[in-house]
């Protein structure tokens, strides 16, 4: 029974992730993205499946199996995913954002094919930022009534836990999860660095799955005892 009940221990829970990189599209053949891989996000989807948790994955442009019994929306861009994330956080309990969405969108963008015109002069490209979608959720009523949990990921190339820490209340978010870098994008391993209101805790260096399976886990230790 004891074991049984620790396997379950998101049963009851509705999941929304995000995951893998967006694509900012400059043209029909052309746009911006970046190397995310998708696998964390996916291996959390995978292991709350698991944990008996009915989740639902929003995920860019990645070549990656659907893990299974899990609800899977793909999208390119940051406003779709935003959109897609909106339609169905209302039915979450847990909100976790992996997805690496990109900072910036192309100002413009060109119905047709750009074209070289000869003279050697280069195109300008100017940039808009587009919407925190994490940020959006965790300063939503849902969130701040305590209904949704919400977990942002950070990817830092140096001074993580300063950086982490301050994206976290920037964020506005109960949890957020460092990446023990360098670069963890597209490998199956990795180190995460939990930090909450309480402080930080280490999850060392171990595989995608087993660290999603422990990040499941702690999420599960850390969600409020009424929820939803
Ligand atoms: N995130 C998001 N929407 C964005 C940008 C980020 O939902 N437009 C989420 C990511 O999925 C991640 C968290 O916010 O969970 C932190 O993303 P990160 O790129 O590390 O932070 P930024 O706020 O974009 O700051 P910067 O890239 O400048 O460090
Ligand atoms: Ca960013």
């Amino acid at each position: 029974l004891a074991a049984h009940f620790t396997a379950k221990r998101l049963q009851g829970q509705h999941l929304l992730v995000t995951a893998g990189p967006t694509f900012e599209a400059i043209d029909p053949v052309r746009g911006i993205t970046n190397l995310s891989s998708g696998k964390m996000g996916f291996a959390i989807a995978r292991a709350a499946q698991e944990a008996g948790a009915q989740v639902t994955l929003v995920a860019g442009p990645v070549h990656l199996p659907t893990p299974r019994g899990v609800v899977r929306i793909n999208v390119q861009s940051a406003r779709q995913m935003q959109e897609a994330v909106q339609s169905q956080v209302g039915r979450a309990t847990i909100f976790i954002a992996t997805a690496a969405v990109a900072d910036w969108r192309p100002a413009e963008f060109s119905d047709q094919k750009i074209k070289k015109d000869g003279s050697g002069d280069v195109p300008a490209m100017s940039f808009v930022e587009n919407p925190d979608i994490l940020a959006g959720v965790a300063q939503s009523a849902q969130a701040k009534a305590g209904k949704l949990y919400c977990v942002g990921f950070a990817a830092e190339s140096h001074d993580l836990l300063k950086h982490a820490t301050a994206k976290r209340l920037r964020k506005g978010v109960p949890l957020l999860v460092g990446n023990i870098g360098p670069a963890t994008f597209g490998k199956d391993d990795n180190a995460l660095l939990l930090i909450d209101g309480k402080g930080t805790k280490e999850l060392p260096h171990a595989s995608k799955d087993v660290l999603a399976r422990q990040l499941v886990d702690e999420i599960a230790l850390r969600l409020p005892a009424v929820n939803p």
